[in-house]
């Protein structure tokens, strides 16, 4: 009766989950599953800049070390996520016109100060989430508009000077498969690498969905970056439908989910997958995409879906 994170921890991996604050934290049962089956853990929320820095210069990690305390309690590796998005940015930080130099230094102070908060204690951070668009251009965020594309440079070598343990991750959904959007990543890391940039690895979040089909280049584009020398993970799985759910679409539910996990085994340099979150109960799904979900492989229950048992079957063959 191996967990999912013994099964992976057999095969040189990690197999995770994202969690929240609120209200996962107040649901007992909820925890006894996530300390029980997974040897990685990712708070969803509480590293984002307007959770750790609400107000310029004025830094709470109160709401992150209630979940990190919680997996280091359970031994769990923790990743930190994330600190450049467009998304889930204080309101200071919005509202205000910045100078170029300006940016630049809060960005700094920023980075420093998040890293250095938990160094040595982070397998990886997601440095950089989302960072372009679907057609492989630069997303026009306030980091790209105000510093231009250097910004990402800079942040990779400011966490690791703060600290040089943790991998250094480039996040993103839709890059899957091999295309544009993949395809830039492919680009910008082998000239990160080239400038000497300290990169360690592309994060391939895998927010899949039944009705547009299975990212059929998965493991082709997995290798492609081991070939360059980066490590990869698959850091936000989740697979929704449209609802409601039936035998059928949980069947092809449970065989993608076995999919993913061959396709990372598959490739040497591909170190875990973490779900985003384990349970339909608490899916981020139904308020972004209304009439999907059904996403995660234990129900609204926590009920184990077959999904579960998909994935372990990968995990235990040979
Ligand atoms: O904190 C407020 C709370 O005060 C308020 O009462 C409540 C009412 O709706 O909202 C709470 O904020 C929510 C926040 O999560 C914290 O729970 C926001 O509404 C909600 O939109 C926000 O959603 C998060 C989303 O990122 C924002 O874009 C999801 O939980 C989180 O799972 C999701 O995660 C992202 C990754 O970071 C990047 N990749 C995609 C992934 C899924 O969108």
């Amino acid at each position: 009766k191996k967990t999912l994170g013994e099964l992976a921890e057999a095969r040189g991996r990690y197999f995770g989950s994202a969690t929240d604050n609120n209200p996962q934290f107040t649901n007992p049962d909820y925890l006894k599953i996530l300390g029980e089956e997974f040897n990685h853990n990712v708070a969803g929320n509480a590293l984002k800049w307007y959770a750790t820095e609400p107000q310029r210069g004025v830094f709470d990690f109160t709401l992150a070390d209630q979940i990190f305390d919680f997996a280091r309690k359970h031994r769990q590796s923790f990743r930190g996520h994330t600190l450049i998005w467009h998304n889930q940015l204080p309101e200071w930080l919005t509202t205000t016109t910045w100078t170029a130099d300006e940016l630049r230094a809060v960005l700094k102070n920023h980075i420093f100060k998040v890293v250095k908060q938990y160094k040595g204690r982070i397998l990886a951070w997601d440095v950089v989430n989302e960072a372009f668009n679907e057609d492989g251009t630069y997303r026009q965020t306030l980091f790209y508009n105000t510093l231009g594309p250097g910004y990402i440079a800079d942040a990779l070598r400011w966490a690791h000077q703060a600290d040089p343990k943790a991998k250094l991750y480039l996040n993103d959904y839709n890059i899957e498969g091999i295309g544009p959007k993949s395809d830039a990543y492919y680009n910008l890391m082998k000239q990160l690498k080239k400038d000497r940039v300290p990169v360690h690895g592309l994060g391939v979040q895998g927010h899949l969905a039944l009705q547009f089909g299975f990212p059929t280049t998965l493991r082709e584009n997995l290798q492609r970056f081991a070939d360059l020398g980066f490590d990869v993970a698959i850091t936000e799985l989740d697979i929704r439908m449209i609802l409601p759910a039936d035998d059928a679409k949980l069947a092809t539910q449970a065989q993608w989910y076995a999919d993913v996990t061959r396709a990372c085994l598959a490739v040497r340099r591909c170190v875990g997958i973490t779900v985003w979150d384990y349970t339909d109960k608490y899916s981020w799904i139904p308020q972004f995409f209304p009439g999907e979900g059904a996403a995660h492989p234990w129900d609204e229950n926590l009920l184990r879906k077959p999904a579960y048992d998909a994935i372990k079957a990968v995990l235990r063959a040979g």
